[in-house]
């Protein structure tokens, strides 16, 4: 195997270039900073005036050269004993604990995600590589008892080969720790294609994993827009370099990904979007309820897959309900995510936009609750309790929008950002109708001090996730993450159940009978007296 030789040849980290640093695509164990692409800068969204760094982003030629880079490096990684592999996979969970808070300044800077969830998303990466230091000592097969004698069968998991991973901005460290920690333990090569939007975080935590001890090539990193990822993509399954693709993103772009992986007969690990409902039983205890809502809706503001998308009130108590909720939203601190606020700043200027075109689907039927506005929060359409200066990043009123009914738009699209929708129901056959309806089926919640109540609504919910008293979002990391209908393809990451995502089964025979023994032919068969009665 190749060693790794990296850091005796080139300085690690980024080169610099005036004030912001020049990142480079990370392949074959070297920084490549020289390619022809697009350069595009890194800025804090909390702060317009802090450039992070620049970065070229690559071509589809450096996609196709990383993916040749994780092909070449694969057999050899995978010949690598599993728990030394989990040796590995430990290491790079200790540096990311060393590391913890300077990554999640990182994260905070890049993103704008509060300094105490960013904090959280570290010790994500750091729970994920606990539980699979572990499988590195385990990936268990099964023996399983022949139909014929003098024979054995084994079963077995092997890699899957090259992984292509695409992850988004929202969760820029712990969610590519989802894929990238199972892949490499499983003995696959990755190329790594984060968010354009999060660079900065995904070159420091693809630093630390290196330095945990991956040859050269099994951990490639590449800085690519969507289009050209997607026909870098195409190209690497054509030349048949990438055998999984692992995207986390919007619907129609996993749609556009799946279909793609289709043509080349593979299946994707997808993890897409959600309109997350919240249900609310009259005998919810209600405080719960408008904390669990408030997180859920308003936390990383509304910026991930599990954000709650509406709540379903029991239409006894509504009133009670929209009260408390727009108190509490009201009361809310919002602004510089270095201190200590319910929400920063959008993740950047495309995404404030895109969640603005969302509020035109508030229509003359709804009512409007949660802040002094609607909008961007500027010093011209202020925030009641806002700290930091809103005109320097990209923030945005939190919108609790009452009255929301199975015919609005609002109801079946994600909106991925700070609003949240009110809706009243009858029944709980309504509520579950009311939460499966739009086809979404990531996450889910209900509020119930009723048993009853709880486990129908868990069985009828035909979301991948659902809580009983707790938010829609904040998964444990070592429980089956993942979602139905169009919020994937039924692939879950996490746990052990993501083995199966990263790893082939292959079945084992050993025949020492010493003659060729028939499956189903040669098999004995004793008599029985099957026409016998008592
Ligand atoms: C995402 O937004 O893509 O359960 C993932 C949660 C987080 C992960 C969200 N642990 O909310």
């Amino acid at each position: 195997m190749a060693t790794n030789t990296r850091h005796d040849t080139q300085p690690p980290g980024a080169t610099t270039a005036g004030e912001a640093r020049v990142l480079g695509h990370l392949i074959n164990g070297y920084r490549i900073t020289d390619v022809p692409g697009r350069m595009i800068a890194s800025t804090n969204p909390a702060r317009g005036d802090d450039v992070l760094a620049t970065v070229a982003l690559a071509t589809t030629e450096t996609f196709l050269q990383a993916s040749k880079a994780a092909r070449a490096a694969q057999s050899a990684w995978a010949d690598v004993p599993a728990p030394v592999r989990g040796r590995v996979i430990a290491a790079a969970g200790r540096l990311v604990e060393a590391n913890k808070e300077a990554l999640a300044a990182l994260v905070t800077r890049e993103v704008g995600k509060t300094y105490a969830e960013a904090l959280g998303e570290v010790q994500e990466v750091i729970d994920t590589c606990d539980f699979f230091l572990g499988e590195g000592r385990r990936l268990y097969g099964q023996t399983v008892p022949s139909e014929m004698a003098d024979k054995e069968l084994f079963t077995y998991r092997r890699p899957v080969g090259v992984a292509a991973i695409i992850t988004a901005a929202n969760f820029p460290a712990a969610v590519p720790s989802w894929y990238l920690v199972p892949a490499l333990l499983c003995g696959n090569a990755v190329v790594w294609k984060p968010s354009e939007y999060a660079p900065v975080v995904a070159d420091a935590l693809a630093e630390l994993f290196v330095r945990a001890g991956l040859p050269n090539g099994v951990l490639n990193l590449v800085h690519a827009d969507g289009p050209t990822t997607f026909e870098g993509l195409d190209e690497a399954l054509e030349a048949g370099y990438v055998d999984k693709v692992g995207f986390t993103g919007s619907t129609a772009a996993g749609r556009a990904v799946s279909e793609l992986a289709g043509r080349h007969l593979q299946t994707p690990c997808l993890e897409l979007g959600g309109k997350n409902p919240m249900v609310v039983a009259p005998d919810a205890n209600l405080e719960l309820a408008v904390e669990g809502a408030l997180f859920a809706g308003f936390g990383t503001a509304g910026q991930r897959c599990t954000s709650l998308g509406t709540v379903w009130v029991h239409r006894a108590i509504h009133t009670d309900f929209i009260r408390a909720y727009t108190r509490a939203v009201e009361h809310a601190v919002i602004g510089d995510p270095t201190a200590d606020v319910l929400y920063g700043p959008m993740i950047s200027e495309a995404y404030l936009q895109r969640y603005q075109e969302y509020l035109d689907l508030i229509l003359p039927h709804h009512t409007v609750h949660g802040s002094t506005s609607t909008g961007r929060i500027t010093h011209a359409n202020p925030r009641e309790r806002f700290v930091g200066d809103p005109d320097a990043g990209w923030y945005a009123h939190p919108v609790i929008v009452d009255g929301v009914t199975a015919e609005d738009a609002l109801y079946g699209t994600e909106t991925f950002g700070p609003i949240v929708g009110v809706g009243c129901y009858d029944t709980l056959d309504e509520a579950i109708q009311l939460a499966n309806g739009h086809g979404y089926g990531l996450s889910s919640s209900i509020y119930t001090n009723d048993p009853r109540t709880a486990w129908r609504f868990a069985r009828g919910v035909s979301a991948g996730m659902t809580s009983i008293n707790n938010s829609t979002s904040g998964a444990e990391a070592h429980l089956p993450f993942g979602g139905n209908g169009l919020s994937g393809n039924g692939s879950r990451q996490s746990g052990l159940w993501v083995l199966d995502q990263f790893t082939r089964w292959q079945s084992v025979n050993w025949d020492f009978a010493g003659r060729l023994q028939k499956a189903q032919l040669d098999t004995a068969v004793l008599p029985a007296d099957v026409d016998y009665r008592l």
